[in-house]
């Protein structure tokens, strides 16, 4: 059993850092590419088989010390009355966003069941893979999955959002809530299908004032870390200069995007495990840049407790020969 990535997500000193980039099973690959020629975004996520075949792109590649599923944040969704699709150039498209804060309450029908491919999927990882590497179980936090349940679509500065929280301060926390009691439930599924580790992305919960921020989100943050009895990853974007917010929601460990200087981090969160966080352009640059760059973030992590990553997702031009450096550089270290 390889347990790498659960050790360092649990805070412990390992012998060198576990590896794994978020979004590592998708386009820049290109065997993703052609599957996906065959099967819808949905259709993909939601048949094991396929996802299994996804999932594993990476493992093949590059043999990453974590395999995050091949999914999406926004599955959780359906069973929550909101239909989704994959619009290609255009992104994630809600058929049915919330009209108005009469809207938010929808059909509320049972995670576990409705999402069952999940387990399915993390069964099929276990017999495939289960003692070789860790399975990463994942969904998204409250804020994120409202902006799109609001919007409708991708927005650069998630604006509905941000107004419906003004303009409907009620109807916008009951969204708020109903996100975080399926996400603690699905997440805790998840667990116990075979998930172990789970990062919470709310990505965009970021893009709130900081008042709000602590207001709005570090409580159901603080909700969804403790329904789940795994090492937990909380990542959210645009938080450099608030890394206590994240904190406070009590995480195994936080996700820092590439604004984020490691040292300064480390100096701010103390024992606190840390994920990331190379600046994904880096994999455009020459091999001798990237494993300068990225030995210098394994540096000022220390060999305690940090799970390197990028700092955000890995973008699809990437060439797969850069991710693999990246991660021959992280199984290249010896502490
Ligand atoms: O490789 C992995 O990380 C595994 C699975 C995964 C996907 N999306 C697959 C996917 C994960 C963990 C996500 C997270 C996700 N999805 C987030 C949070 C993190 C982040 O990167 O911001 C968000 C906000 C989403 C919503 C979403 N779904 C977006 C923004 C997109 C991309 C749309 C686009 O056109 O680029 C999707 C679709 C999606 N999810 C793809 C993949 C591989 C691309 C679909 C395709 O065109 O093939």
């Amino acid at each position: 059993m390889s347990d790498l990535l659960v050790r360092a997500a649990r805070g412990e000193r390992t012998e060198r850092p576990p590896v794994w980039l978020m979004r590592q099973a998708g386009r820049h690959i290109p065997e993703y590419r052609e599957i996906r020629e065959d099967y819808s975004f949905v259709e993909a996520v939601t048949d094991p088989a396929v996802a299994e075949r996804i999932t594993l792109l990476p493992w093949e590649r590059y043999r990453p010390d974590g395999l995050v599923l091949f999914s999406d944040i926004l599955t959780i969704l359906e069973p929550l009355g909101f239909e989704y699709h994959i619009e290609s150039g255009v992104g994630p498209v809600i058929e049915n966003p919330v009209s108005g804060p009469d809207d938010v309450d929808r059909s509320r029908e049972p995670i576990p069941e409705r999402l069952d491919y999940v387990g399915e999927l993390l069964d099929r990882l276990e017999d495939r893979v289960g003692d070789r590497t860790s399975l990463i179980g994942f969904a998204g936090g409250p804020f994120t999955l409202a902006s799109y349940a609001i919007a409708g679509e991708p927005t650069r500065n998630h604006l509905p959002a941000r107004k419906f929280r003004l303009q409907h301060p009620e109807a916008f926390e009951r969204l708020l809530d109903l996100f975080t009691e399926a996400v603690a439930e699905f997440l805790a599924y998840q667990v116990d299908r075979g998930a172990d580790v789970v990062q919470v992305f709310d990505t965009y919960a970021g893009v709130l004032p900081p008042a709000d921020y602590e207001r709005y989100i570090v409580p159901r943050h603080r909700e969804i870390v403790a329904a789940v009895d795994a090492p937990t990853i909380l990542f959210v974007r645009n938080m450099n200069g608030r890394l206590g917010q994240l904190a406070a929601a009590d995480p195994d460990v936080v996700g820092l995007d590439w604004t984020v200087e490691m040292g300064a981090a480390r100096d701010q969160l103390g024992d606190l495990g840390v994920q990331g966080n190379l600046d994904p352009s880096v994999l455009f640059a020459d091999r001798a840049t990237i494993r300068e760059r990225t030995r210098e973030i394994i540096e000022a992590a220390g060999p305690q407790g940090h799970v390197l990553n990028l700092g955000h997702g890995v973008d699809r031009e990437t060439p797969v020969d850069s991710v693999r450096t990246f991660v021959e550089t992280a199984k290249n270290v010896r502490w």
